[in-house]
């Protein structure tokens, strides 16, 4: 494929894309890059290049130094904050109206494809912006966080609990609910698109492969390879915001011809 074309989906996925009747979407750091937020992985610029996931994305990290972990996430809490969706989270909603029935599943935790408007998105590590009691794992609300003055907002529930993130940490295990939602939607599709993820973390880059073992055609949005690139039907290098409002143009058009054409 040349260069001009890297970003168009070929016609045959297109039309596989055009009957398809579940979609499922898996987004990652990068679909949040051209936000503002920065992603993980990426060199240089990714969360883990400047800081060990080790000291502040664990349960034990937390219990050492709960008010270096609470301070960090706050950090990173007003980057989400101010951060805006952008061309490809819109793309997204109106994927979700063109299609009979789309699965967003998202390893972000920044609710920016929620407010950019689509709806049914799951979340497989949960949301920064919610608060819960690292004893008893209950939801905090804002305003009790807003209210508290200690260094770490102490838990309603339980005398020695704090408030964490609601977020999955690494050697936690993912909410029940989301991974089954991911499962379902995943052997249920047939069609896939992975958008902005390096499909290293488990078990969200297993997602798109077991789509693929039940029929589904998939591609991948990432301006580099990942370890899901030699598996996909189709690999769109360039930025997800340029893609994916691409994608929708393209399907449009196709759309549009067909009708034409009938
Ligand atoms: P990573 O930071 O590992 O990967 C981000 C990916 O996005 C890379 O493959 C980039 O090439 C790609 N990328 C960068 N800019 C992009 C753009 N504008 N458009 C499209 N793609 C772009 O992030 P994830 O794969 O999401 O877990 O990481 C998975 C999990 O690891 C995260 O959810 C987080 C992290 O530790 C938890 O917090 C539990």
């Amino acid at each position: 494929m040349s260069n001009a074309n890297a970003q168009l989906l070929t016609h045959a996925l297109l039309q596989q894309l055009d009957e398809a009747r579940h979609v499922m979407v898996l987004s990652g750091a990068g679909m949040s890059a051209e936000s503002g937020i920065p992603t993980f992985r990426d060199a240089q610029t990714g969360i883990w290049a400047k800081f060990r996931a080790e000291d502040l994305a664990t349960p034990e990290a937390f219990a050492a130094n709960p008010g270096r972990v609470w301070h960090w996430y706050e950090d990173r809490r007003e980057t989400v904050r101010s951060a805006r969706p952008h061309g490809g989270h819109h793309a997204l909603v109106q994927l979700e109206s063109m299609v009979p029935s789309l699965s967003l599943i998202t390893q972000n935790v920044d609710g920016l494809h929620q407010l950019a408007g689509s709806k049914n998105v799951t979340e497989l590590h949960g949301n920064i912006l919610r608060s819960r009691c690292h004893v008893t794992g209950r939801a905090i609300s804002a305003q009790w966080i807003a209210d508290s003055t200690g260094d770490v907002p102490r838990s309603p529930y339980i005398g020695h609990g704090f408030a964490r993130p609601d977020v999955v940490w690494f050697g936690e295990t993912l909410p029940r609910h989301a991974l089954e939602a991911a499962m379902e939607a995943a052997v249920g599709c047939d069609f896939c698109i992975s958008a902005g993820t390096t499909s290293l973390v488990q078990p969200a880059a297993s997602l798109p492969l077991l789509a693929l073992e039940h029929g589904a055609a998939v591609i991948e949005i990432n301006p580099m390879e990942t370890p899901l690139s030699p598996h996909a039907n189709q690999c769109l290098r360039g930025p997800a915001s340029e893609v994916l409002s691409t994608l929708i143009q393209q399907l449009k058009s196709w759309r549009q011809d067909a009708g034409q054409g009938a």
